[in-house]
């Protein structure tokens, strides 16, 4: 980063309302944005960290569909559900909406309205398959019909399952409703495109050339979408469930999920800021080139972040672009792939149950194996082995013993610093090395080291403990006694910093141990 930002935009992927959360997203998405989040306020950085949820879309009525309840009941449901757990595992969201808000289906439609008066879109009648009976036009997987390949009875629009054909809609042979069962026609409907070949010259530019720094799983898929040349996409949908299309004559549909959910990015921070006059407009956040946007998704949302979005933003020519878009990996959990519809998962409302009081832990050890540059593998033998081995004996047991010797020999009062000695400035120095890598790395999204290198504070304290035995030294040098304790005490302030991000039920706890009531980053590494 050369630029010098004055503030920072940190968005969060918007997860969709149809279902709980995951250690999979907390893995991806969540901590790793609340870690860097967290570390900007404690610099005393200006920032805003929004989230909330992506209420729109197929998902969301599929689920309505299958549990006999209306849509709006099941955004409700997840909406709550999901903001809870993220509010339970520390995620210190400035505001955590929805994408059905008021503010958001105005601020949308405006959107949308200002490109379609500019002639930003280009307008498409097509044919698709419709449901004259329930008067539906259907997505590819909620077509079934007779395969063309194998003939099976029942291949979905856009794919057999029996003989693993790739299929479109019109292939199929016979196509009728999933749902339903009725035969389906095909009828014409008028769609609008945002022209993402118009924007093509523009993008590999923008990503290619000035955005080098991205993380190489995100510049790499940028780069193979923009080689094989963008097409226009459809931002409007046939469907009921959505914000209303603001054109005339555009009844019965609604804008494309992707098309309004990242603008909910800017709708929560207008709902937030508003509220919040303190924080200022929510346009300095939006608008002002001197603020840093940066969003943090997983890898099945980078080209929606950083080709299709930036590409709206550009096209409506008020806003500033993502300087990076940290994006992880995928998660796995015991070697397999991670699955809302299959059920496969460690819920995190299950988790908050189950193990109460313990999300530090969940943190860490997501934090320790975050699947930053590939995809990688939760295990519980993992869980136990980093809690016993990593927080329980280096962490814990540095804490321990510092605070138990305060006890013990000054019964809980911090002893006076006396001369340093060789030994206690090597110590200090380390701490000031300590406390440059993790900025570093921190700036630069690599969470996983940062972690590590946070861990290492502790480990350089039951080193300084250990080789300093002030268990003997009491009874020859009690003044050299109070020096070493009173660094001991010292670490571990620091250790309450520094792991801040990581772990902050910890570090909470630990500041009220030590009665630490100020703390920014900058008392680090002394
Ligand atoms: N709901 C999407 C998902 O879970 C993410 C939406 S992110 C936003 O994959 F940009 F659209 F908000
Ligand atoms: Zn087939």
């Amino acid at each position: 980063m050369n630029k010098q930002f004055k503030r920072t935009t940190v968005t969060s992927a918007l997860p969709y309302a149809n279902g709980p959360v995951h250690i999979g997203h907390l893995a991806g998405v969540y901590v790793p944005a609340d870690i860097y989040v967290r570390y900007l306020r404690l610099k005393g950085r200006p920032v805003l960290f929004i989230g909330g949820s992506d209420e729109h879309g197929v998902p969301v009525t599929i689920r309505a569909r299958k549990e006999g309840i209306s849509v709006q009941q099941v955004v409700d449901r997840y909406h709550t559900l999901i903001k809870d757990s993220f509010e339970k595992f520390g995620i210190s969201f400035d505001i955590y909406s929805r994408t059905t808000s008021a503010t958001h289906h105005k601020l949308a439609s405006d959107f949308f309205r200002k490109l379609y008066d500019e002639g930003k879109f280009v307008e498409k009648v097509s044919e698709q398959f419709y449901d004259e009976q329930t008067q539906h036009f259907l997505t590819d997987r909620n077509i079934r019909g007779e395969c063309p390949r194998c003939h099976a009875a029942d291949a979905y629009g856009d794919q057999c399952e029996k003989c693993g054909a790739t299929l479109s809609p019109e292939e199929l042979i016979n196509p009728y409703n999933a749902e339903t069962g009725n035969p389906l026609v095909r009828k014409a409907t008028k769609h609008w495109y945002l022209p993402l070949d118009q924007y093509q010259n523009w993008l590999e530019h923008w990503i290619l050339d000035e955005h080098k720094e991205w993380r190489p799983n995100v510049y790499g898929q940028c780069k193979s979408w923009l080689d094989s040349g963008l097409h226009p996409r459809a931002v409007t949908r046939d469907l009921d469930w959505g914000i209303p299309v603001p054109v005339e004559g555009a009844e019965g549909k609604v804008l494309y999920v992707w098309f309004d959910a990242p603008i909910g990015y800017i709708s929560n921070t207008k709902e937030l800021c508003d509220a919040h006059p303190e924080l200022g407009s929510w346009e300095t956040w939006w608008k002002d080139p001197d603020t840093r946007l940066v969003h943090f998704i997983g890898k099945d949302n980078i080209v929606f972040h950083c080709i299709v979005f930036p590409a709206m933003l550009k096209a409506h020519g008020d806003y500033i672009l993502p300087d990076n878009v940290p994006s992880n990996e995928f998660l796995n959990l015991e070697g397999n792939k991670i699955s809302t519809s299959k059920n496969y998962a460690v819920w995190l409302h299950e988790y908050l149950q189950e193990i109460p009081g313990r999300q530090d832990e969940l943190r860490y050890v997501l934090t320790a194996n975050a699947p930053e540059t590939k995809d990688n593998d939760f295990t519980w033998a993992d869980y136990q082995a980093r809690c016993n081995n990593e927080l329980v004996a280096v962490y814990g047991n540095f804490v321990n013993r510092a605070l138990q010797l305060t006890q013990k020999y000054y019964d809980g009062v911090v002893p006076e610093c006396g001369e340093l000695t060789d030994f206690d400035s090597a110590t200090f120095g380390e701490f000031a090395g300590i406390k440059m890598r993790l900025e570093e790395l921190l700036e630069n999204f690599k969470f996983r080291d940062a972690q590590k290198e946070a861990m290492n504070l502790a480990r350089i304290g039951n080193k300084y403990i250990a080789d300093s035995e002030p268990w003997k030294l009491i009874k020859t040098d009690p003044e050299r006694v109070k020096t070493i304790i009173y660094i001991s005490l010292q670490l571990t302030a620091n250790l309450a910093i520094a792991f801040e991000p990581f772990l902050p039920f910890s570090s909470k706890r630990l500041r009220n141990m030590i009665g630490m009531e100020q703390f920014n980053w900058e008392q680090l590494g002394s």
